[in-house]
């Protein structure tokens, strides 16, 4: 089974639940479950089944009537549709509080990077070791970036740094960043992907929320 995206302009709103659909999927594969319906899938991700049947059908549809999905084969090509076979190379900027919990937290492998190196500008972090990883000066960027080509880089450095690090970097060929520095790169910068992260959001959307109860 190949998905293949019918055209470019995938919504984002469908891009946000593959993830989803993908940890979903994962777990049924655990749970040795080999077919789900799509109205199975969505009683199980709260959500409707025509909603999955209408996300994954931008991807030119599949699964069969009265049969369902298989489960294996629809998680690969979703992981595919995610990139996550590619081992893209990672960097971090920033090993302080966030820095050292995302290193240490998440499964890049299992997201399709590899985080390769940690940099930072105090000279009491770097040489720590964090997730295995040797935290080195940031004047050894340029060099590690030339080396190395790195794809991504996850900024966990304060805003008022960020311009700074993120303009060296795209001069060094980075051209995606996870970002939680809470600078706007999108308004200064071109030809550039960018996932912003704002956990304080999430947070006021939850007490939108809790409020409208
Ligand atoms: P922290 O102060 O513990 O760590 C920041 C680290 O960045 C420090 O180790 C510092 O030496 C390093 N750094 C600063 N400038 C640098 C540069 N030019 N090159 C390399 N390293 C540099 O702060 P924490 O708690 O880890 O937070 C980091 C930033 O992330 C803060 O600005 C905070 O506002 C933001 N943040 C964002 C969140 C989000 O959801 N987006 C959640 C929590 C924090």
């Amino acid at each position: 089974m190949r998905l293949v995206a019918k055209n470019n302009s995938i919504s984002a709103s469908v891009i946000k639940r593959l993830p989803r659909y993908y940890s979903y999927l994962e777990e049924l594969m655990t749970e040795n479950v080999e077919r789900i319906s799509s109205k199975g899938l969505a009683e199980r991700m709260k959500t409707t089944a025509s909603q999955i049947r209408q996300d994954l059908n931008c991807f030119g549809g599949f699964g069969q009537q009265g049969y369902g999905y298989n489960i294996k084969a629809l998680h690969d090509e979703i992981g595919n549709i995610l990139g996550i076979n590619k081992e893209y190379k990672a960097i971090l900027i920033g090993a302080g509080n966030l820095g050292t919990a995302i290193a240490s937290q998440i499964s890049f492998e299992k997201k399709g990077c590899k985080l390769n190196a940690i940099f930072d500008i105090d000279t009491n972090i770097i040489g720590k070791s964090i997730a295995g990883i040797e935290v080195s000066d940031i004047n050894q960027v340029e060099q590690y970036c030339k080396e190395n080509s790195p794809s991504i880089a996850v900024l966990c450095i304060p805003k008022s740094n960020a311009f700074e690090v993120a303009k060296k970097l795209i001069e060094l060929g980075v051209k995606s960043f996870w970002n939680f520095s809470h600078f706007d790169l999108n308004l200064h910068f071109d030809n550039i992907v960018v996932e912003n992260v704002h956990l304080g959001d999430s947070l006021l959307t939850l007490t939108y929320k809790t409020k409208n109860q």
